[in-house]
């Protein structure tokens, strides 16, 4: 680890956790478990965080009122929990300031900010990823659907919300994609260069990799389920739910997913020269063929924190620390046996418009293995909860079996009220009908 960078090395005693989201709550409730009992604050946190730990009205993208923040509640660690801080230079920022972070600075956020960096550095490595091409022009891209036929990937280049992906399944749609993004500006400059890519097949996993640069530990396994209807139909989303551990990924295929993907990954961004101390999520397509990479993300997933955390049974701040100190190596790291599996409640209408405001109502007191994890919560002026995002809540349970844990988290799903709550029937359904 550089002293240039981070120059305190003592256990932090103040964390600011940084985002408002489902995966933010989750780190928040494992920080606080830790038996360092550090001090914890949120920015902007939402009503569930807000219950538990003091939390300030400064958004994840401003990066001169976070380092504000730090500097007056005297910080000594910030764990960052979404994309865009991170794409901006949080911890770049916090570095100058010899605050140290969990999370990648800017030139590693550029894994998940930037499709066609990591398409480059994924065929200059030799990592098994889908045949693409990159482009800036309509007619070029046109020609090339044309060429390889549908149904067919349009990723815009940038940052776009987890909306910036078309499966394409038929060429008009295809064609339709790449006139939004190139010419229509449909997602600003995030599309203003795309990558049309070759549709794969399979099961997807999530791999989450904790890392501090070339060491690394891989957190349990996870599957999301990331359309919006059962069956895996409509709109894509952020995602609508996950489990873990994903028993598609055998301990064979995990073998080989470190292997081909994880191993050659961090140390191609090593190689790069690239200093990542954070999470490499890694997205990976389970095909015919083997596993193959569809994408990097540089943070933790959401709502994969939600199931992958739980079942650590890790000082999870310990973990995250010792990344970003360089230390990894020496961490003491186990998992739990239990599944866990977690149903995120969306706002009617979410990916697309929804209300706001509409009050939720709690079960109480909740089953012991049963936890209410806050996503687009706020509190009105009545002190009542209301929705505020598209992911309103994620009912994560854990329990011995899967299908216990899936029974546990539906019961309360059930019983929270809402009056705009909707939610898929199916999270964990593969895994549980798979003979
Ligand atoms: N659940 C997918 C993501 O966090 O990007």
């Amino acid at each position: 680890m550089s002293s240039a960078t981070h120059a305190s090395t003592q256990f932090p005693k103040n964390v600011l956790i940084v985002g408002a989201g489902g995966r933010e709550h989750t780190l928040v409730k494992a920080v606080l478990a830790s038996p360092a009992r550090p001090r914890v604050i949120a920015a902007p946190g939402n009503a569930g965080i807000a219950a538990e730990v003091p939390t300030f009205p400064v958004a994840a993208d401003n990066i001169p009122g976070l380092v504000a923040l730090v500097q007056n509640e005297k910080i000594d660690f910030v764990i960052v929990g979404p994309e865009v801080p991170l794409s901006l230079g949080l911890v770049d920022a916090l570095a100058a300031i010899n605050v140290p972070a969990y999370g990648p600075k800017a030139d590693g956020a550029r894994l998940e900010a930037s499709k066609v960096f990591t398409k480059q550095i994924l065929l200059k490595y030799g990592i098994p990823t889908a045949a693409s091409g990159i482009f800036t022009e309509v007619e070029p891209a046109l020609a090339y659907i044309r060429q390889r036929g549908a149904p067919i990937v349009i990723k815009a280049d940038g940052l776009a919300a987890g909306k910036g992906v078309i499966v394409a399944q038929t060429l008009a749609e295809a064609e339709a994609a790449v006139h939004d993004m190139l010419a229509g500006n449909k997602f600003g400059s995030a599309g203003s260069q795309i990558l049309v890519e070759d549709c794969m097949f399979g099961e997807e996993t999530s791999i989450l990799v904790v890392t501090s640069g070339r060491d690394y530990i891989i957190l349990p396994t996870s599957q999301d389920h990331k359309r919006i209807g059962d069956g895996d139909t409509g709109p894509n989303t952020g995602g609508m739910g996950t489990y873990s551990p994903a028993d598609v990924v055998t301990p064979a295929l995990l073998a080989q997913i470190e292997r081909e993907i994880v191993k050659p990954s961090v140390n191609a961004i090593a190689d790069e020269g690239i200093d990542f101390r954070g999470t490499l999520f890694i997205g990976i397509m389970l095909t015919a063929d083997g596993p193959s990479v569809l994408e990097y993300n540089t943070r933790f997933g959401d709502p994969e924190t939600q199931v992958v955390i739980p079942r650590l049974d890790t000082d999870v701040l310990a973990l995250l620390w010792a990344a970003a100190q360089g230390t990894l190596a020496g961490i003491r790291f186990a998992i739990k046996p239990d599944h866990a599996l977690c149903v995120v409640i969306a706002a009617k209408g979410y990916p697309d418009a929804y209300p706001k405001g509409d009050v939720i109502t709690f079960p109480a007191p909740l089953p012991a293995n049963v936890h209410i994890i806050h996503a687009g919560t706020a509190t009105n002026a009545s002190g009542q909860v209301v929705t505020a995002g598209g992911r309103v809540l994620g009912v994560t349970a854990t329990a011995p079996t899967l299908r216990a844990a899936a029974d546990s988290a539906y019961a309360v799903c059930e019983q929270i009220q809402c009056v705009t709550k909707v939610y898929r029937r199916d999270i964990g359904a593969k895994q549980l009908n798979r003979k």
